[in-house]
Order: structure tokens, then sequence, then C-alpha cells
């Protein structure tokens, strides 16, 4: 390997490209839709301090890793692994891996478009106006108005399905940088003012900062564990190969240390600051917290629909959380495009284009699965429910799982110490420690608890 390798896609043009880029990726709905309606059903506090612990102690440990892993091979997460290992000396079985991760990311785009659509919907309800002087009752009608529209769901879904795939089609690197950098500040501010807004439901506020931060491990179930480990892990988009594709094109010199904890840490940030914008405004409208995933859509217009300036605010909530969501919903596609260009010898088109029908397609499922299909169910699951069930809790846990044990021992100690490069000796020993025992262990053991051995 040489200083000089390079991906065929290209490279970031810097280290703030990369961490735009990997920042865009991690904060999207994960942040903002998924994580206050799951901390919602699995009872608070509780759930959100494992979720932080396994953001520590197995997110950024892998978030190094993935990186690493990436950066060191200038390939696709197949390619990358299949060459690691020859590399390592390994068996050559570990491109399953890259596999799952391909396999995986489709699965997720399938759904994360049809839900970042309804916030593109949403954009258009804040501009018409439909939130204005609303109570708590018309804002949920509209919401299961809405849900009950195949036509509309799947216009939405298609739409922003078009827009991901007409970002990717012009590579990673120049598509959204600029969008990014202007956005992802404005979504943090405007997340601030929903914050600021909230206090002022004074008890329902210190209700809603009791849910999230007072944790009551009763209400916590071994599926909850499982939930929130999977959650760390989709939240910073680990596990299926996207953090290793960006790390493909990252250049040399950039500490990976400092960039994942940076990246980890603003994530990390704005689940924290939505879920403080959102609880109290769930508790003073007599809300269940466990409303499942249209709770922001139910919550957040009550808040512009009544406040000061809400109208130009929820239109620009809605935009930015699109914007997010489209940052996220391209590195779930690259990996898989960049495999079609690597192997199978196709143009950035055609990649596109094909990868995009198969997403566009399987995403129906979804959709009917809100109204048509809605009382069909597989392992008492509705379609939804089993794609995000089977990739945010199996598929990038065990993704995680294999990526630990890649780096930490399959991988020759002497190579990650100098793709890490770091400072000092015992940051590399604390990563190493992690990378080779907590962060596989914690994965084995959830596992092992949520099917009863534990
Ligand atoms: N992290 C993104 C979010 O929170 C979703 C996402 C983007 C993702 N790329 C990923 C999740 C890769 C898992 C794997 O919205």
């Amino acid at each position: 390997m040489t200083d000089t390798k390079k991906s065929i896609h290209g490279q970031w043009s810097s280290r703030f490209a990369f961490i735009l880029a990997a920042t865009g990726s991690a904060v999207g709905l994960g942040n903002i839709w998924k994580f206050p309606y799951i901390t919602g059903e699995n009872g608070g506090g509780a759930f959100v301090l494992v979720y932080l612990l396994c953001v520590l102690l197995i997110g950024i440990p892998i978030m190094m890793a993935e990186t690493m892993l990436g950066r060191r091979s200038r390939q696709n997460p197949i390619n990358t692994m299949v060459t690691l290992s020859e590399e390592a000396g390994a068996d050559k079985n570990w491109h399953y891996l890259g596999w799952m991760g391909v396999i995986a990311g489709f699965l997720i785009l399938s759904y994360y478009s049809v839900i970042a659509g309804w916030a593109s919907a949403y954009v258009l309800k804040a501009f018409t106006g439909s939130f204005f002087g609303a109570d708590a009752t018309t804002i949920k009608g509209l919401f299961d108005n809405f849900m009950a529209s195949p036509i509309q769901l799947t216009f939405w879904h298609s739409l922003f399905m078009l827009a991901t795939m007409l970002v990717v089609v012009r590579g990673v690197n120049t598509g959204l940088e600029k969008a990014v950098r202007f956005l992802m500040p404005s979504l943090f501010v405007l997340l601030i003012l929903m914050v600021a807004y909230a206090m002022t439901f004074d008890d329902y506020y210190d209700k809603g900062i009791k849910f999230l931060f007072t944790p009551d491990f009763s209400k916590l179930t071994a599926n909850g564990v499982l939930t929130a480990m999977g959650h760390a892990f989709f939240t910073l988009s680990l596990g299926m190969g996207a953090i290793m594709i960006y790390g493909s094109y990252l250049p040399k010199d950039v500490s990976i240390a400092k960039t994942a904890i940076l990246i980890a840490g603003t994530d990390t940030a704005v689940a924290l600051l939505a879920g403080i914008a959102i609880f109290p405004i769930v508790f003073a409208a007599g809300l269940e917290p466990a409303s499942g995933p249209g709770l922001i859509f139910q919550i957040l217009p009550i808040a512009f629909g009544n406040m000061t300036g809400g109208w130009l605010f929820g239109i620009l909530f809605f935009v930015m959380l699109v914007f997010a969501a489209l940052s996220s919903s391209i590195s779930l596609i690259e990996p898989a495009v960049a495999w079609l260009i690597e192997n199978k010898d196709m143009s950035r088109e055609q990649a596109c284009i094909r990868s995009g029908l198969v997403t566009w397609l399987l995403g129906l499922g979804t959709i009917f699965s809100f109204n048509i299909w809605s009382g069909f169910k597989i392992f008492d699951r509705t379609i939804f429910q089993l794609m995000d069930y089977l990739t945010a809790n199996l598929m990038l846990p065990i993704g995680g799982f294999c990526i630990a044990v890649f780096a930490g021992w399959i991988m020759k100690q002497q190579h990650t110490e100098q793709e890490l490069d770091m400072s000092d000796a015992l940051s590399y020993q604390v990563w190493r420690f992690l990378i080779c025992y907590i962060s596989p262990a914690s994965v084995f053991v959830v596992f092992l608890h949520v099917v009863g051995v534990l």
C-alpha cells in the first residue's frame, strides 16, 4: 500500500469535506424522526442511557475501524473486504460482510425514502398553512389521512428517490457538499429554537426532561436494549459500509480518531436536542410518547401552528429535515453504486438507475404497510417494522460485530497502528481494547439477552 493510493471515484477535497459528508450521513431521520419515537416506545431515560453507552463503547471504536478499512483499501466495501483479508492472509469469506452491507443499504433506503417522502410532503403542508392554529386532534387527522393514501405516499417517495439518485449520479464528493455546509448548521440553530419554544411549557418541559434523562430500568425490555444498540449503529451510519466507502475517499493525513469523535458527538447532540424539543410538547398536548413512527409528524406541526413565526419555521424545519435525509440516503446507496461501477463495469448513470429502481420498488412494501397491507404481518410485524427490525436491530449490529473482529483480530496490528496513526500510544491501546473486547462482546451479550440465554 502506498500513500498515493486513491479511489477511482475521487477523493474529498479536505478533512472538512469528509467531516461534512460523514456528519451528513450520520445526522438524518435517525436523529429527528426515529430517536424520539423509539425512545417514546421504550420508556425514556433508561433507553437513552443504553443508547449513549452504545455510542461511546461500540459506536466510536467501530466508526474508527470502518473509516480505517475504507481508507486502507480505497474500494467499495465488498472489494475492501477481499483486498484486506488477502493482505492479512485471512479467509476469503470476509467479503460476505461487504455483501450484507450492500443489501442492508438497499433495505434501509427503501423505507428511509418513504419517511423522507413524508417530510417532503410536510414542507408543502407547512407552506399551505395546514398547521395554522391547529390542535392535536386536527394534526393527527391530517397525518392519518396522509397515511391512508398510497398514491400520495408513493408520489413523495418517488420524488425523494429521484432526488437521491440525481445527487448520487454526480458523484458524492461533488454533489451535496455546498448544500450540506449551509443546511446542517441551520438545522442545528432551528432545533435550539424549538427547544426554547418547548421551555415555555414550564411544567411539561420538566416532565419531558425527566422522561428523557431519568432512567427507570423497569421499563426497559431485552428488545428495548437491542433497539437502543441497533440505533447507535443506525444513527452513526455504521455496520454496512457507508462510512467505509466515505473513508475510502479520505485523504491520508487526516486523524481518524478525532474525526470519529467529532462526528459521533455532533450526531448525539442533534438527537438529544430533538428529544428535548419534542417530549415537552408530547406531554403538553396530552399525547402518548409511544405513538410510533408518526410521533414527530403529530407533534411538531402543533408547535408550528401555534408559535410566533411558526409558518416560516415550519417550512424551514421540514426543508432542512429533507436535506438531512438526503445527505444520509446518498450514503446508503453509494456502496452498491460503487460496486456496480467497479465490478460490473457499469457507468455511474446505469448503476444509479438500476439500484434506484430496485430500492424504489422495495419501498412500496413499506408504503402499503401503512394502509392497504397494514393487516399483513410476518412474525407479528408489518413490512415496515420487519425491514426496520431486520436492518437496524440485526444486520447492522452483526455487520458491526464482524468489522470489530476484523479490525481487532484479523488485521495485523502493525497495519491498524499505521493507518490510525494516533498521536499517543495510550489512545491506540484504548481503541484496541474496545475494538477487540468491549464492542464485539457487548453486541454478543445483547443478542444472547434477546434470545433469552442470558
Ligand atoms: N444515519 C442516518 C440517520 O440517522 C441513516 C443512515 C445513513 C444509515 N447511512 C446509513 C444507517 C448507513 C445505517 C447505515 O438518519
